[in-house]
């Protein structure tokens, strides 16, 4: 179902399931990396990493696999990174990409851009200007693909993020260590930074894709459908031009128009 005519302040695609959503979305992604190779161009894509985006990067993968699809003219950023965290770690968003992305495809492993959690904490400053500065020099990112978390941050900007906010080390909230503490052996091993794009970081994107599934209806509903406020940092996305919400039937089950 597609509710881009619909009345909701951001466009919404609704999918039986997450598989089939994270598939059409996959397609988008291969379509756009095509259409850049024919006019030989770089296709410059901001990844996310978490449970959501899982079954996008298989279908990828799949498509390198068995329908040829080339990564050489991809440049990526990630949204972030915990820190601190050595890049082998099996938490790391570093090894997240590798195992289920980058280690299956044909991409040129310099044009690979994560957060770094080995960064020294003296320098964390000037390489997040760099992380900002490699974004504008690879042209900007064409696609940003992101997840919701349940206190409606994006990237890892938390409630308060400020709408100016750029790359930059950050608190992690509670609620963000609780929900992500499901991949580490307690709660005391989760990481209390993180290293995330700001705000603004991913509004400059040319194309958002937001992708939820299951329990994120209500938060998804307030996302869409309330007023932009800082607490629910996904609500800015109201004041992008070109961003959609690519939603299972639960995850669209709060919505007025659903
Ligand atoms: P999830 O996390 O994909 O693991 O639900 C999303 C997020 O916190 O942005």
């Amino acid at each position: 179902m597609n509710l881009s005519d619909s009345f909701e302040k951001i466009p919404v695609q609704i999918f039986k399931s997450p598989s089939e959503g994270s598939i059409s979305t996959a397609h988008e992604i291969a379509a756009l990396i095509k259409e850049k190779q024919s006019r030989n161009e770089n296709c410059v894509l901001g990844l996310a990493t978490g449970s959501t985006p899982i079954k996008v990067y298989d279908e990828l993968v799949r498509l390198h696999k068995e329908d040829g699809l080339s990564f050489k003219n991809v440049i990526t950023f990630n949204l972030d990174e915990y820190y601190p965290i050595v890049k082998d770690s099996p938490n790391s968003y570093w090894y997240f990409m590798h195992k289920h992305l980058f280690n299956h495809v044909d991409i040129n492993p310099e044009n690979i851009h994560i957060p770094n959690g080995e960064w020294k904490k003296e320098n964390i400053r000037k390489r997040c200007e760099e992380y900002e500065n490699e974004i504008e020099a690879a042209g900007g990112i064409d696609l940003q693909l992101l997840g919701i978390g349940g206190n409606g941050h994006i990237g890892f900007n938390e409630p308060g993020s400020s709408l100016l906010s750029k790359t930059r080390l950050l608190v992690l909230e509670n609620s963000t260590r609780i929900a992500n503490s499901r991949d580490f052996l307690n709660l005391n091993q989760v990481p209390k930074l993180a290293v995330s794009m700001g705000l603004s970081t991913i509004l400059k994107a040319k194309k958002i894709v937001l992708l939820a599934w299951g329990n994120k209806a209500q938060i998804v509903a307030k996302a869409v459908e309330g007023n932009i406020t800082d607490q629910i940092p996904a609500s800015y996305l109201q004041q992008h031009n070109d961003c959609t919400f690519v939603l299972d039937e639960i995850a669209a089950s709060e919505l007025n128009a659903f």
